[in-house]
């Protein structure tokens, strides 16, 4: 151990990037990732829940480890792991599962949406918050960096390491989560919220052309003095000065500002798309690899204990 605190975070391998993703996720955990002891999981048991694909499932994997590392994550300075390849997750979920009553997992936010929305609720989507506590408990982490909509599990593994540790003594580390709001929510094209579910993305490690089409595409109207649906995107790639004499030296002219904006983001993006091109699917094998076994070296010695305190060591 580093003596640093050990930060972890886990992501469900479920598809492609757009830039509300990097700046709302990616960049923060690439901004401070190093100041702690970190460890980035892949959450592909979790998307089991909601993605029964095998071939998309085994590209997402590969595509986010790329995305992680071409964004600036050094595989050699945190843990790159994913969950199916260390067994103890699955194992410590289930002794959490012996220890929080049905209504509570019944209480929580995501399970009871996607119920809400007619999604199918299986067994593992309501089991979901426990994977998710033996995912952050095993490594004894005490922060976990997280969008808003993951509070309510973070709690949930406070809660679990709470009733772990009154039931058997103290054993885990209650985390806290840190939710990442610096950015606020990046807009789409349309002005609402970017996301792949709606189909206004500006794909993150997208040609040129695919980027280039996407900004052109963003819904300007013309009762402001300026398009705000690209300013708001632009803002994330320029200080407010230096967009000031933008905007005000092309005022009225949308299309140079949108092409201004394409500009910006193909400054940032082109290193970035080199690096992930470069990237290889071996070397996509050996950083998992080896993450693995730095992760199951940790979580191995924490299992040994748990099952002792739980009595079916003999
Ligand atoms: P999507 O809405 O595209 O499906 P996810 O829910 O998979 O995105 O989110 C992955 C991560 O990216 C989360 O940490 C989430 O908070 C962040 N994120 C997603 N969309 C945005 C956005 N428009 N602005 C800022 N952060 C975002
Ligand atoms: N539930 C998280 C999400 O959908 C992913 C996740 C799984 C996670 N395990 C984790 C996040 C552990 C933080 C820590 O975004």
């Amino acid at each position: 151990m580093s003596g640093k605190k050990r930060l972890l975070t886990g992501l469900q391998p479920s598809g492609t990037l757009h830039i509300g993703n990097y700046f709302g996720a990616l960049k923060p955990f690439v901004d401070q990732y190093n100041e702690y002891d970190s460890v980035l999981m892949i959450a592909d048991y979790h998307s089991l829940t909601s993605l029964k694909d095998p071939v998309a499932l085994r590209k997402n994997i590969a595509e986010v480890v790329k995305d992680y590392v071409a964004a600036g994550v050094d595989p050699s300075q945190a843990i790159i792991f994913k969950q199916s390849d260390v067994m103890e997750h699955m194992e410590l979920a289930w002794i959490f599962e012996t220890l929080v009553p049905v209504a509570y997992l019944e209480n929580a936010h995501a399970y009871k949406d996607k119920v809400a929305k007619g999604l199918e609720a299986n067994a593992g989507l309501f089991n979901y918050p426990m994977l998710m506590a033996a995912d952050i408990l095993l490594y004894d982490t005490e922060v976990v960096p997280v969008g808003a909509d993951q509070k309510q599990h973070v709690e949930y593994a406070r809660e679990a390491a709470a009733k772990f540790n009154t039931a058997y003594g103290k054993t885990f580390i209650e985390p806290q989560e840190k939710i990442l709001e610096s950015v606020g929510v990046v807009p789409g094209t349309d002005g609402k919220k970017m996301s792949k579910s709606y189909g206004n993305t500006i794909p993150l490690f997208g040609s040129k052309d695919d980027i280039t089409k996407a900004v052109m595409g963003i819904v300007t109207d013309s009762s402001g003095d300026r398009p705000e649906n690209v300013y708001q995107i632009h803002k994330l790639f320029r200080s407010a000065v230096e967009l000031a004499a933008l905007y005000e030296e092309r005022k009225g002219k949308y299309k140079d500002l949108k092409e201004a904006l394409a500009t910006d983001i193909e400054l940032m993006v082109a290193p970035m798309r080199a690096k992930r091109e470069a990237i290889t699917d071996a070397e996509v094998k050996q950083i998992l690899a080896d993450g693995a076994a730095k992760a199951r070296a940790i979580a191995s010695k924490k299992m040994e204990d748990v099952r002792q305190k739980v009595g079916v060591t003999l």
